[in-house]
């Protein structure tokens, strides 16, 4: 399966640009800020919340994670003027972690002011293994230098995450729990399915008995159906937690959960770099391929 899907990935890369871009756009709002407001507000009129994520990742240069940081505050500007239900999500990676550490924690920290001054938040996504620490270090950082509109990722297929749940609760974390989509080593991350959900469960379950706040990100019927057993038995309060779910992904859950009164925020990605986005999620996790070649070749 694991081949057939590496294929389909190789097979999408020889489509042309403006072939993969409609179905690209399922998944992103578009290229522009307003195409994001737009979409932001689509959702809050359906009573749902959003959490904006402007595209790119792994900068190599100090100018490009300035930029970053410049598109982030255009963003939480956007949101404040236009009244939106909405905050940010960034990329460690876009912000410099992988150049110095020091300078990501200065850009990031940059960001936060700007978002205390709007009454916004942040949402610090987790990306493959190699970051994990530093990602982590810099979040406990920035909680540190007294941020509370901070919050991070924890994906349950990560062995560690365990650990690290067990060490952050005590500062009564904003956590998104997910499954995780990079491609990790065995060594690093659970494969099998049900040990991923176990273990989701496992953590989602520490992260409410130490009342943290927990963003449920998942499209797992089966994940979402424990975590409304749990909100019931723990008879937690409707602000207590938040599902996520990506944009353009399973549309009729995400109504369903709506509808039974629950509060959700849509992951909206926009840029420009949606094609480069879109391919290295392809070879991230080839698995996401044969829903691109659905998406491809289905009428729209
Ligand atoms: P699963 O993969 O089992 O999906 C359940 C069903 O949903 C599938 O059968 C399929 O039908 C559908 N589905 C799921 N993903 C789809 C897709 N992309 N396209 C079409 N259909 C799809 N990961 C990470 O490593 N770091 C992060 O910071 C984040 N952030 C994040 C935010 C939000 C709001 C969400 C919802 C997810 C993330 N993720 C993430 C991704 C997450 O780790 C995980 O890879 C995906 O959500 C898929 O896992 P599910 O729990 O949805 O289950």
């Amino acid at each position: 399966m694991n081949l057939v899907n590496r294929l389909m990935v190789s097979v999408l890369q020889l489509f042309p640009k403006g072939l993969v871009k409609p179905f690209a756009m399922r998944y992103v709002a578009g290229e522009s800020l307003d195409d994001a407001v737009r979409v932001v507000r689509s959702f809050n009129l359906k009573n749902m919340m959003a959490t904006v994520d402007v595209l790119g990742e792994n900068v190599t240069t100090k100018e490009e994670a300035f930029a970053a940081v410049k598109a982030g505050d255009e963003v939480l500007h956007e949101i404040d003027e236009n009244r939106l239900d909405a905050n940010l999500s960034i990329k460690p990676t876009q912000f410099g972690i992988r150049i110095d550490e020091a300078f990501c924690h200065s850009n990031v920290k940059w960001l936060l002011e700007i978002a205390r001054g709007y009454h916004s938040f942040v949402r610090i996504d987790m990306e493959d293994s190699s970051t994990t620490s530093a990602t982590l270090k810099l979040y406990e950082r920035l909680r540190s230098d007294g941020f509370e509109n901070v919050g991070i990722v924890i994906q349950a297929y990560m062995r560690r995450s365990e650990e690290d749940v067990k060490r952050l609760v005590d500062k009564k974390v904003n956590v998104r729990l997910c499954k995780g989509i990079y491609i990790e080593p065995d060594e690093v991350a659970f494969r099998d399915r049900e040990e991923v959900r176990r273990n989701y469960l496992r953590l989602l379950k520490m992260l409410f008995d130490a009342r943290c706040y927990v963003a449920i990100a998942t499209h797992d019927d089966f994940l979402v159906e424990a975590a409304y057993r749990y909100i019931q038995k723990m008879n937690l309060q409707k602000f207590a937690y938040e599902f996520q779910m990506l944009y353009g992904v399973r549309m009729k859950l995400r109504d369903r959960i709506v509808a039974d009164g629950h509060r959700m925020r849509i992951y909206v990605p926009f840029g420009q770099q949606w094609y480069a986005y879109s391919m290295r999620r392809f070879k991230e996790n080839p698995q996401i391929a044969p829903h691109v070649l659905r998406a491809l070749f289905s009428s729209s």
